[in-house]
């Protein structure tokens, strides 16, 4: 089965000034996607932008994926304006996605801004979970009707403490470690933020002897493995993030 199809554009509204949400439906048939993998889309036919654009998906249901996209660049702007029944061509699903344990484990999910797409693909699939997710402010916690329903396992913060507690998420992650000394070694952390984010994180984790996967969210061209535009440095030699991740073990990366 081919991974270009087309998907028709289903809904496209802002969440806020600089965010919003795409549901699109394809036409084709289609692979089914795994927690963690992402889809390339074309921003325009006019092939203006050339290259399509890379997004991690938040769900599939009914046929449906839904995606979480921050204004960057022509791109985004493009898509933005993406009208109801447009036809818009996609490639994917790419990536490695997310390992999933059987053991039973606590699985502690940490999404800053617009990683909370990523980590949300992962939240439908694993029970035992946590949540961690950060913003600067109020505004830029996203999709937050997704998440409420986890109830006190949702832990939040922003850096103003307009909402949730006032910090950044390594801050709660720490207390969270402090809180569960007993079962510490069956949490597994999975991560998906900005860069630094995901590094202080990863110190943390390496601190308490906890094992992690981070998603990282590099400029990619290609996004199919062909260009190396995307390689990222790890202890096997530069890994291409569109092929051998997204997803690599903390312990992996160079950062
Ligand atoms: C695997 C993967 C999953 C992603 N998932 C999501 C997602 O779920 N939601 C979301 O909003 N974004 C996601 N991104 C980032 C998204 O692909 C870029 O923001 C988008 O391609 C920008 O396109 P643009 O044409 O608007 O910006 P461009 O015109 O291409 O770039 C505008 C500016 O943004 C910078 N930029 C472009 N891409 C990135 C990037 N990946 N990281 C940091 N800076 C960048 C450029 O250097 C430039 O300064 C993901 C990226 C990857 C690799
Ligand atoms: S974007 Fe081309 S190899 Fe990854």
């Amino acid at each position: 089965m081919s991974k270009n199809f087309r998907a028709k554009v289903i809904n496209n509204f802002a969440l806020n000034p600089r965010t919003f949400l795409l549901e699109i439906e394809p036409i084709e048939e289609t692979i089914a996607p795994k927690p963690g993998q992402f889809y390339m889309i074309q921003p325009d036919s006019s092939y203006d932008p050339l290259l399509k654009r890379p997004f991690s998906y938040i769900r599939k249901s009914n046929g449906k994926i839904q995606f979480l996209c921050a204004i960057k660049g022509k791109g985004t702007r493009l898509m933005m304006n993406f009208h109801s029944n447009k036809i818009i061509s996609m490639l994917g699903p790419f990536g490695n996605g997310y390992p999933i344990f059987k053991s039973n484990h606590i699985s502690l999910l940490i999404a800053g801004g617009t990683g909370i797409a990523s980590i949300l693909s992962l939240s439908n699939e694993v029970q035992n979970k946590y949540l961690i997710y950060g913003a600067r402010t109020r505004d830029e916690l996203l999709l937050l009707d997704k998440i409420e329903e986890l109830g006190d396992r949702f832990i939040v913060c922003t850096n103003d403490c307009s909402y949730g507690k006032k910090g950044m998420v390594d801050e709660l992650l720490k207390d969270f470690i402090s809180s569960h000394k007993d079962n510490i070694n069956s949490i597994i952390i999975y991560a998906c933020g900005p860069l630094p984010m995901l590094k202080a994180i990863s110190k943390i984790s390496a601190e308490n002897n906890i094992k992690g996967f981070a998603s990282l969210e590099e400029n990619m061209a290609c996004g199919f493995g062909a260009c190396l535009g995307c390689a990222v440095k790890t202890k096997q030699g530069y890994q291409r993030v569109c092929k051998e991740g997204p997803v690599f073990p903390f312990k992996e990366i160079i950062w």
